[in-house]
């Protein structure tokens, strides 16, 4: 029996990662960069045995069955075991401290607690950037959950060459908080895989999308380097607003937007015009994100409950990367 377990916190994606250049090796059309959050988490747990069967997946005590809910875990399972040199199967208890599926990045906190969870089981001894090509494989924002703080996701051009790197802002992340306005926590009907796939096939405005990525990604780091909360803000806005016009151009057209978001944009906007320093950033879902600075956060929080209930507000600051936990079962 061979065991292991870890937590990874989510990251939210200030320039987004939006399409696959090679969907099996999760190979990204464009590079991407992150804030780790502490507010959301995953621990996972994995054990290795030859007494399995076959495997299995538990996400919050339930059972996940048919191929289709084990895609991700099992493309780990598979990976790790070749790694290793082992064909046993594996059980794998997974909990989420965010809701699961509603574009809140449930799947990079999970995908990378996983990696972390089997690379300690197995004794892979991963570095931090095997590690992260590790989880990019399960799900391409996980490679970013490795890290805390800011990570950028290098888009490389084949496997090696794909994975994310921490990106030093001289503790400026400990500076800055980010609000989520949770406008539903219910799993959406697109998922992100889906839907970036059906914008890269069929998008009018993929290749704009594209072109932009690489100028603000420019522009992000830039601003991170300048410690310059502003340009941050400005550019990370408006690329989650270019990833979001692509699904409009799509066939069939979509949006992750609900009426919910756009009250969320425009009182973002209302507070702006009114001297607030903030911006929103937006997933796949129809939660609003709104990045801030740290000192002005309460007074932000105090606005917004103005609109929304207590419930529905997170204040989340920067988080850690991801961490081993002891197992239950020795090994
Ligand atoms: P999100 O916005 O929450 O990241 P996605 O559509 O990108 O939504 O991914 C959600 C999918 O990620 C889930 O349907 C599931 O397949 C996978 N996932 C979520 N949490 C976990 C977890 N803890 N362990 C393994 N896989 C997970
Ligand atoms: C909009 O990483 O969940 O949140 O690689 O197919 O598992 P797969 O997709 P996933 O997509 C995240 C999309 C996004 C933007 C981002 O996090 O960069």
């Amino acid at each position: 029996m061979h065991n292991g377990k870890a937590r990874a916190f989510t990251n939210i994606a200030l320039i987004k990662y939006w399409g696959k250049k090679d969907p099996k090796l999760i190979l990204p059309m464009n590079s991407s960069l992150s804030l780790t959050l502490d507010a959301f988490y995953t621990e996972t747990s994995v054990s290795f045995s030859k007494d399995y069967t076959e495997d299995l997946f538990y996400l919050d005590g339930y059972l996940q069955e048919g191929e289709k809910k084990m895609q991700k875990v099992s493309r780990l399972l598979n990976l790790a075991r070749k790694q290793a040199g082992i064909y046993d199967h594996a059980v794998v208890h997974s909990h989420n401290f965010v809701p699961t599926a509603a574009g809140l990045a449930s799947s990079a906190s999970g995908l990378a607690a996983l990696a972390g969870a089997c690379n300690e089981a197995l004794a892979l001894n991963l570095s931090s950037t095997e590690l992260s090509r590790f989880a990019r494989k399960g799900s391409g924002s996980a490679c970013r959950s490795i890290y805390g703080g800011f990570a950028e996701w290098k888009k490389g051009d084949s496997d090696q060459t794909s994975f994310a790197l921490p990106v030093d802002a001289n503790q400026w992340e400990n500076e800055l908080a980010m609000i989520f306005i949770i406008t539903n926590d219910k799993a959406k009907k697109i998922s992100s895989r889906n839907g970036m796939q059906q914008t890269v096939e069929t998008s009018l405005y993929y290749n704009d999308w594209l072109k932009a990525a690489e100028a603000d990604i420019k522009t992000a780091k830039n601003a991170i380097a300048n410690q310059d909360f502003h340009a941050l803000g400005e550019v990370i806005e408006a690329n989650c607003l270019k990833m979001h016009a692509t699904t409009l151009a799509a066939t069939p057209p979509f949006s992750y937007w609900t009426p919910d978001s756009l009250k969320a944009m425009n009182k973002v906007y209302e507070m702006r015009q009114n001297g607030q320093n903030c911006y929103f950033t937006m997933d796949a879902g129809p939660n609003v994100k709104v990045l801030c600075p740290k000192k002005d956060s309460q007074k932000i929080y105090n606005d917004l409950q103005k609109e929304f209930s207590e419930q529905q507000l997170v204040l989340a600051h920067a988080g850690k990367g991801i961490e081993s936990l002891e197992t239950e079962v020795s090994k």
